[in-house]
């Protein structure tokens, strides 16, 4: 099997890529560090010797580059069986305040880079009516929250291409998950002062996303919401 993830070398992305070796699963990664996608790759190989690791470099929030990655991922493999998008920013704000460009900038990375990405790899899932797709989204995808601004605006975009997904591909036997986190440590909490119990770990956001791998073909998960025990912050 073979797997691209968006946004591999740190918080949900790094735990996905990490279960994925685990499981054999063969994978191809970007992120805007090449520096730190060496690292995760050796980082990789060591959990896994037996799959094949590529990593690229690019920009998502830009489609020249987000094509340049696709072409990458379908020159990597015969085939993509998963794709995780999963690369995102988060620039905290309210609309009357926020800087000018962040609804386009969290558009941009959040949600074109998926819409870009997958037009050029679900044709081939189509081809061979077989394929998984995981769109990470947000609890910001279901409700607004203060301090949320665009990035709300974003992932409830997101969401909407995600459920489009699901409805056009699943004649063509491809499932398509949207998984909706709510705060979970990575480096956008970096800082905050709260008990590492108040935040669920990325760890547990991979964990569910393999849970979605091991059901029958018959059936999908449409969507996960995953919250801390204590509830949305
Ligand atoms: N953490 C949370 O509380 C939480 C909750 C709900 C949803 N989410 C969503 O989960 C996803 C992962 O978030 P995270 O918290 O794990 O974030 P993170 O720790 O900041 O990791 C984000 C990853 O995406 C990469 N990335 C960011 N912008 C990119 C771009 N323009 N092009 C290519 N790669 C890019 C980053 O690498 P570079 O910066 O080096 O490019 C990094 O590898 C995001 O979509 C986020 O919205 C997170």
């Amino acid at each position: 099997m073979n797997a691209i993830i968006t946004g591999a070398t740190k918080g949900i992305g790094w735990e996905v890529a990490k279960k994925f070796a685990e499981n054999n699963i063969n994978l191809v990664l970007c992120s805007r560090n090449i520096e730190e996608l060496n690292v995760v790759e050796e980082n990789l190989a060591k959990i896994n010797q037996n799959i094949k690791i590529y990593v690229f470099e690019s920009d998502l929030s830009e489609k020249q580059q987000t094509l340049a990655f696709a072409d990458f991922c379908l020159n990597s493999f015969d085939q993509i069986d998963i794709l995780v998008n999963n690369a995102g920013v988060f620039l905290p704000g309210i609309l009357m305040d926020e800087n000018n460009g962040a609804l386009e900038t969290m558009i941009d990375t959040n949600l074109y880079s998926a819409y870009h990405l997958s037009r050029k790899i679900v044709p081939t899932m189509i081809e061979r009516r077989s394929g998984f797709i995981i769109n990470i989204a947000s609890i910001a995808s279901i409700m607004a929250y203060p301090g949320g601004g665009s990035y709300t605006i974003s992932k409830f975009a997101l969401r909407g291409f995600s459920k489009v997904l699901r409805e056009e591909l699943k004649e063509y036997n491809i499932k398509v998950t949207t998984v909706m986190p709510g705060a979970t440590w990575s480096n956008t909490w970096a800082g905050v002062d709260l008990p590492k119990e108040r935040l669920m770990q990325a760890s547990d956001i991979a964990e569910s996303i393999w849970t979605v791998f091991k059901l029958s073909p018959s059936a999908v998960i449409e969507e996960i919401t995953i919250r801390p025990q204590l509830g949305d912050l």
